[in-house]
């Protein structure tokens, strides 16, 4: 039997500073934290993301300061966007040698070594003029195998340019198992594999379209990325799927709207789970925060605070830098 009232008075172990840190339960620590970059080709300074406040797309060379900044804060990844300036129907920046997001993972590789896990994102509507994340059929479908293909050779690419773990995000069926296959065929068996495995079809990816300048026309992804309201097992439906197919590390995304999944994915596998706390939750708390509605830094804190006490190990966050600097 716990005590009552008045010998129970659980206000005791907040009444100072001191006692509520030492019986905190939720820590954060730099080295979980992932910063997501984006790095524009062609550009001679950087460019503000208009819907992001305090996010810009890098030139090469302001991405290895960025990076350098985020591996001195001890920040534990860095997880890189490039936007090439031509885009095409079949995305054919991903798997160029010379393309741009090739070209900045040898930068940046060269530049912090392995002072930090140095990746990028393996999806294509970074780099297609649709926008959409595969190749489109005649009828405007994305045709999930002929994606794969790209994914493979997209993936390749970027483990020749010395990407340190491959993240697939465009939930295709068997992106996983492809990639790893692909991977290990090409010698690269040594590669973890960090998969998107649930991500829904979210408005908070909204001002990360504005980051990667996806045309405004393109539809939705609603087809081949979760429905928020969807059958209640298929979040762990597919990460089962992505555990089966090789994947090392498994992701929610978003975050904040979806702790609930997070909780039960950490309960249920057994690798390391990783949350994204996406565009749309950076810029509701900048927005709220300048117009001086909400405390920023302690907004802020309290997302990541909730995310790692969902159960998240690895939390991709825009905010990675600054935050491993405060903590
Ligand atoms: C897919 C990808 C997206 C994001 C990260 N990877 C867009 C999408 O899936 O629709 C969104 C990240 C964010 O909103 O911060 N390449």
């Amino acid at each position: 039997m716990t005590a009552e009232f008045p010998a129970a008075r659980p206000r005791r172990l907040r009444r100072t500073p001191a006692m509520r840190r030492m019986v905190t339960s939720t820590r954060l620590h730099p080295a979980e934290l992932i910063m997501p970059a984006f790095v524009k080709e062609g550009i001679a300074e950087p460019q503000q993301v208009g819907s992001m406040p305090g996010v810009v797309q890098h030139t090469r060379d302001s991405l290895r300061k960025a990076v350098h900044e985020a591996a001195e804060a001890g920040v534990g990844g860095v997880m890189l966007f490039g936007i090439p300036a031509v885009k095409d129907s079949r995305g054919s920046a991903a798997d160029d040698p010379e393309g741009i997001t090739q070209r900045a993972l040898r930068d940046v590789v060269a530049e912090v070594g392995d002072a930090l896990v140095v990746m990028a994102d393996t999806c294509l509507d970074e780099v297609t003029d649709h926008g959409h994340c595969g190749i489109l059929t005649p009828e405007g479908e994305v045709d999930n195998d002929a994606t794969l293909e790209r994914y493979v050779s997209m993936a390749v690419a970027q483990a020749r340019a010395g990407s340190q773990m491959i993240s697939p995000s465009g939930m295709m069926d068997g992106q996983v198992g492809a990639i790893r296959a692909g991977l290990d065929a090409a010698g690269f068996s040594q590669l973890p594999i960090m998969a998107y495995a649930a991500k829904y079809a979210s408005a908070f990816f909204g001002p990360f379209r504005d980051a990667v300048e996806t045309p405004k026309d393109f539809g939705d992804r609603k087809a081949y990325q979760q429905d928020p309201a969807g059958p209640r097992g298929e979040a762990l439906r597919e990460v089962r799927l992505d555990l089966a197919e090789g994947a090392d590390i498994v992701m929610v995304k978003p975050a904040l709207a979806y702790l609930d999944i997070l909780r039960e994915v950490r309960d249920t596998v057994e690798v390391p789970v990783a949350a994204y706390q996406v565009s749309g939750e950076y810029a509701m708390i900048e927005a709220a925060a300048a117009n001086g509605w909400i405390d920023r830094d302690r907004a802020i804190m309290e997302s990541l605070v909730a995310i790692r006490r969902a159960g998240a190990d690895l939390i991709l966050t825009y905010w990675a830098t600054e935050v491993a600097r405060r903590i």
